[in-house]
């Protein structure tokens, strides 16, 4: 069988961490790399191969399946090329910026028949699979949530909303998709925000709604300092709490006395803690198999929906309806 032959667009920080799992992978190999910054892509051909390219279009004579690993802004371009061009693409998060992108790009992945798949490595991480696994046996009734980041610095376009399209398009898009993987989708949602620390909103406080009745607290924050875990689930069922710390613990508290059982993958790779290698497996198996992707086109749209909706609930202050 011929290896799937891969090819990189953003030789950074994410596009190595998915090269290095590639470069591993018995059915793929790393085919080629492009980036703006070419000395990037030479760097990271000289660790796992593959043909450094001097343009996108060269990439794409020279691949199967496409991996955006651009900052935010590009993903639109990047995937949108490599679907005209007949690839399987892999796009990092954020889908895209504002609905007006996100709909012309779920469109053309729809008509596409090559596999689309999205980077909410979440999903994957055994942390939250646990949890999806521990409340499939018992109604989740409300929660309490986070997502904070320490610093918008590092890379330093994650400060500018230009790139990014904003903190909630750059980290807390995360988990706006797990809340859906979780608890299905969103009823309404009422949201507060302000600006301290970086040129745009920088903190929020949401409430959102489920069509299940499931409802939940959630706070982000761009500069709460690194302090540990920087994302945590307090879920509250009946005589049960259950709480996930980073992507590295679960602990499950049921009946009515303070006994708790501890799940922890602390011991594992990180690229497995993260669901990096596991999401990276995953495309594969969708290529060959031509079933559809664990996290589809429609999951990146419906994220990029949660974002919109939260920013115009504050812009608005009212209330946003989801249909
Ligand atoms: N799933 C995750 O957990 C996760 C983690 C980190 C980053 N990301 C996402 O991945 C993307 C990249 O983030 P990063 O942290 O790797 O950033 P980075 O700055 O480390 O790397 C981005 C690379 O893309 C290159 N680049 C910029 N514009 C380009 C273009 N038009 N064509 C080709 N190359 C271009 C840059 O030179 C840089 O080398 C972002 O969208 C980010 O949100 C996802």
């Amino acid at each position: 069988m011929d290896k799937i032959r891969i090819g990189i667009v953003g030789t950074g920080y994410v596009g190595n961490v998915h090269g290095n799992i590639y470069a591993r992978e018995p059915r793929a190999e790393v085919a080629a790399l492009y980036d703006i910054i070419p000395e990037r892509a030479e760097a990271t051909a000289k660790r796992i191969g593959g043909r450094v390219c001097t343009s996108q279009e060269e990439l794409l004579d020279n691949c199967d399946a496409v991996l955006v690993c651009a900052p935010n802004r590009t993903h639109i371009s990047i995937a949108s090329a490599a679907i005209d061009a007949g690839k399987h693409v892999f796009c990092e998060k954020p889908f895209a910026i504002g609905i007006e992108e996100a709909t012309l790009l779920l469109e053309r992945a729809n008509a596409s028949n090559k596999a689309f798949q999205v980077g909410h490595n979440r999903r994957f991480a055994p942390v939250y699979v646990k949890l999806k696994d521990l409340l499939s046996t018992d109604a989740a009734h409300s929660a309490h949530i986070k997502m904070n980041r320490g610093e918008l610095l590092n890379p330093v376009w994650t400060g500018d909303t230009n790139v990014t399209g904003g903190f909630l398009y750059e980290t807390t898009i995360h988990y706006f998709d797990m809340l859906r993987y979780q608890f299905g989708e969103i009823d309404e949602l009422v949201a507060y925000g302000s600006q301290h620390e970086y040129p745009e909103i920088d903190e929020f406080s949401i409430i959102f709604k489920f069509k299940s009745g499931f409802h939940c607290s959630f706070a982000s924050s761009s500069d709460a300092s690194w302090f540990f875990p920087f994302e945590r689930f307090e879920v509250f069922c009946h005589h049960r709490t259950i709480v996930t710390e980073e992507m590295v613990k679960v602990m499950d508290c049921r009946g009515t006395n303070a006994d708790f059982e501890t799940f922890s993958y602390h011991m594992g790779e990180e690229d497995f803690r993260r669901g990096f290698l596991q999401e990276d497996k995953s495309f594969i198996d969708c290529i060959l198999e031509g079933s559809a992707p664990k996290v589809t086109a429609l999951d990146g749209f419906k994220a990029v929906e949660i974002v919109e909706a939260v920013y115009r609930a504050i812009a608005t202050g009212e209330k946003v309806r989801f249909a």
